[in-house]
């Protein structure tokens, strides 16, 4: 056995004790596909300088056969996410012989690589919105005797000339499930996706689609997103465990990071709060529950040092009215924290009023939120569709709601 092939089934057999892989078509394809043939090179950034640099990942076998993601391209523009994941998401799918499915963020190709071995390459449609990484993982992958289709374009559309799907699997987060995907599935077909309405704020869920599909839909190579018929839509419930992937980009579009705000303390508010919670975004279904009821959208976090020589520990919300605030990590003698705020919008009270809510609704976690989809507009629920509490986000126009 070569090495690469006992690194591969050591990954396969720790993700299944892990929980991570269950099947043994998925624990075969793990086996069976050189990761390190399709991530033939990594890029690390050093934390002091910013300077990215490249590595051959044939060095370092041991690390490229890890449950670890790697970034595929300098200034993080794509990584292929960690293999416990993929595997989850690909269980998750209960993906079956003869199913055709259309993974958007095909990246490196391995996951495509994964479907291919299960499903045969003729099953499996693939689309990046970087051409770079289209071509070579194309070739790449012809190396490996694998011809998916593989198509360089903004996955926002889908595949429409190959539609429909079985099932339909994003590996970059969206703010909002574009409705060409739902047009693209078959009936009873299932989508997983990470919907984040803001910074880190969502989840995975996954959708099966109902309705009936129209005629204009069912024809293949037609380059429409579908006509719309009533009743049609996707529902489906988060993932009990969070997981979260880069931000699908929109063609042409330059890679922003969340931008840091200056923030003058002179002027401010300042008060303190009783609220025992220091990092709100990392109480993720919180964080995603604060952004339904109250936070303005756009929020970002960010995180504030006191001292030249500690990490920034203090917490900074900002928005795009202008309004932030910072809150003190280390609470005073009393157990307060120090919170300053200022602009039209008082964040940390809104975070705390939020708070209060969630811990009214019994602080509920990912699996009691749902999502359903709809041409018209997506409703986020807690328990039950037709349950007291949901929040109707706006019909999510893709090309407007999507726009960098
Ligand atoms: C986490 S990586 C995917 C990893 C990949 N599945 C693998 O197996 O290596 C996310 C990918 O989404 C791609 N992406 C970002 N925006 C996109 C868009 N609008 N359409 C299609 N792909 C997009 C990125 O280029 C990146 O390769």
């Amino acid at each position: 056995m070569s090495e690469w092939s006992a690194l591969a089934a050591a990954l396969a057999e720790e993700l299944t004790a892990a929980g991570k892989l269950r099947s043994p078509h998925w624990q075969a394809a793990l086996r069976a596909v050189p990761r390190h043939e399709l991530v033939p090179v990594h890029y690390t950034m050093d934390p002091h300088t910013g300077a990215w640099s490249a590595a051959n990942t044939a060095d370092d076998l041991p690390l490229v056969y890890s449950n670890t993601a790697l970034f595929v391209l300098p200034e993080g523009r794509s990584s292929t996410s960690m293999p416990g994941l993929m595997t989850r998401m690909l269980e998750t799918l209960d993906i079956r012989d003869g199913h055709r499915v259309l993974e958007i963020g095909a990246g490196t190709g391995y996951n495509a690589a994964l479907l291919c071995h299960r499903l045969g390459e003729e099953h499996v449609f693939a689309v990046d919105v970087e051409p770079e990484l289209v071509a070579l993982a194309r070739q790449r992958l012809a190396r490996l005797g694998y011809h998916p289709t593989l198509v360089a374009a903004d996955g926002v559309h889908g595949l429409p000339e190959h539609a429909p799907y079985d099932r339909i699997v994003a590996t970059c987060a969206v703010p909002a499930v574009p409705w060409g995907w739902v047009a693209q599935i078959r009936e009873d077909g299932l989508i997983l996706v990470d919907v984040k309405i803001g910074q880190q704020a969502g989840n995975q869920v996954l959708l099966r689609r109902c309705g009936q599909r129209t005629q204009g839909q069912r024809t293949q190579g037609q380059r429409t997103q579908g006509q719309r018929t009533q009743g049609q839509g996707a529902q489906g419930r988060f993932d009990p465990t969070y997981g979260s992937f880069m931000s699908l980009r929109r063609a042409g579009a330059s890679t922003s990071a969340v931008p840091s705000h200056p923030t003058n303390r002179d002027g401010a508010n300042r008060r303190t709060t009783t609220l025992e919670l220091t990092r709100p975004w990392e109480q993720t279904a919180f964080w995603f529950f604060a952004h339904l009821v109250a936070l303005p959208p756009g929020t970002t976090f960010s995180l504030r040092g006191e001292e030249p020589h500690r990490p920034p520990r203090n917490t900074v919300l900002h928005c795009a009215d202008g309004s932030w605030c910072e809150v003190r990590e280390d609470p005073g003698n009393d157990g307060s924290r120090v919170v300053w705020e200022t602009g039209p919008r008082p964040l940390w009270r809104l975070i705390e009023d939020s708070h209060a809510q969630w811990r009214r609704l019994g602080r509920p976690g990912w699996e009691r939120f749902g999502l359903t989809v709809t041409a018209e507009r997506h409703c986020i629920w807690l328990d039950s569709p037709e349950g007291e509490h949901t929040w109707v986000r706006p019909h999510l126009d893709t090309e407007r709601a999507l726009r960098p």
